[in-house]
């Protein structure tokens, strides 16, 4: 009988333990604690239900200043991949992380005081980080001959790199991290990287 209790507190505590850690409640994007967040909500700080800022294509009702910087993009003599602007969710992403735009300011505030810091801030140089913002397609995959192509290969999420890892064919933040936390790997990461998972998803190395 102890035993058996044991053996179902046990269960009770991972199940537990997995449900709060693959979610962004009290993940690094949960902001509802923080003094300069007075509604006490998680969501609010980058969505809306109403009034949405619609200036990013494809932003989901988003309630965040939106980033004005011009960025560096990554660059290199053996990249295939016509690499610009970053746009879509990673130009989301950089509404905080290039540290140009309080995390604070969110449903039209602009005076925000909050800033990313250290390692969490990427910056307006993105030329030593990933690259990000451009189509990744068998196309590339040939021309690149040490890629994956994204169309067929499976991701190891469920279906195949292009269906869970490309947003409309495209390479970006989201492509590696989840914003709110549902794996519950750390970092945010969609899988481990643990022995390079995450980069052999997509690289033939
Ligand atoms: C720190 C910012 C941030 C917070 C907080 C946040 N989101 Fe998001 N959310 C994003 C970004 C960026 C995207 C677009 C990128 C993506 O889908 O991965 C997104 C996409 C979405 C989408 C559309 C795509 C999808 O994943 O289904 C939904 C729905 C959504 N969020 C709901 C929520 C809800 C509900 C909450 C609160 C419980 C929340 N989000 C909290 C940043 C955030
Ligand atoms: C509203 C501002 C905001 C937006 C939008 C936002 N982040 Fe963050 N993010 C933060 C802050 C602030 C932290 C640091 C929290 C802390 O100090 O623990 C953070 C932390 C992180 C971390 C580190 C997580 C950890 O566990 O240490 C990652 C990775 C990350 N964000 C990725 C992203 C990506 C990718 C997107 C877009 C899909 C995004 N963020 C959108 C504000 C934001
Ligand atoms: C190719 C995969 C990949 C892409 C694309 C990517 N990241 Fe990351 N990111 C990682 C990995 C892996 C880590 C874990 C720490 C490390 O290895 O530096 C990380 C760590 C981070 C951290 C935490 C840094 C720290 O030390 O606390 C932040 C913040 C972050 N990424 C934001 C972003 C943003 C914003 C973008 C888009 C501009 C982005 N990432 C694009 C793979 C990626
Ligand atoms: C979702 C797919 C995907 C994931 C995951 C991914 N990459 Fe990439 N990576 C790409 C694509 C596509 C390119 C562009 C290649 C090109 O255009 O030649 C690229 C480019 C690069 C480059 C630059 C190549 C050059 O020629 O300059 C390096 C280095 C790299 N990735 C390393 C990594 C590492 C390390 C990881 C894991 C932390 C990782 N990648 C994860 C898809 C991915």
């Amino acid at each position: 009988m102890l035993k058996r209790c044991i053996t179902i507190s046990v269960m009770i505590l991972v199940v537990a333990g997995l449900s709060f850690s693959q979610s962004i409640v009290g993940s690094a994007h949960d902001f509802s604690n923080e003094n300069w967040n007075n509604t006490s909500e998680i969501c609010v700080v980058c969505h809306t239900p109403h009034n949405a800022d619609n200036t990013v294509s494809d932003a989901p009702l988003w309630n965040h200043e939106v980033t004005a910087a011009t960025f560096t993009p990554y660059s290199s003599s053996s990249l295939n991949a016509t690499v610009g602007q970053p746009d879509g969710s990673s130009k989301l992403c950089l509404s905080c992380h290039d540290g140009t735009v309080a995390v604070d300011n969110f449903g039209g505030r602009t005076n925000g005081n909050q800033f990313v810091s250290g390692s969490e801030k990427i910056g307006t140089d993105l030329s030593d980080d990933h690259p990000v913002s451009f189509t990744y397609d068998g196309a590339l995959a040939s021309a690149d001959g040490g890629l994956y192509d994204p169309a067929t290969t499976n991701s190891g999420l469920g279906g195949t790199i292009d269906n869970d890892m490309l947003i409309g064919s495209k390479m970006q933040c989201a492509s590696c991290h989840d914003v709110h936390n549902g794996s519950g790997v750390g970092n945010l990461l969609v899988k481990s990287n643990s022995g390079s998972n995450l980069c052999l998803t997509c690289h033939q190395k």
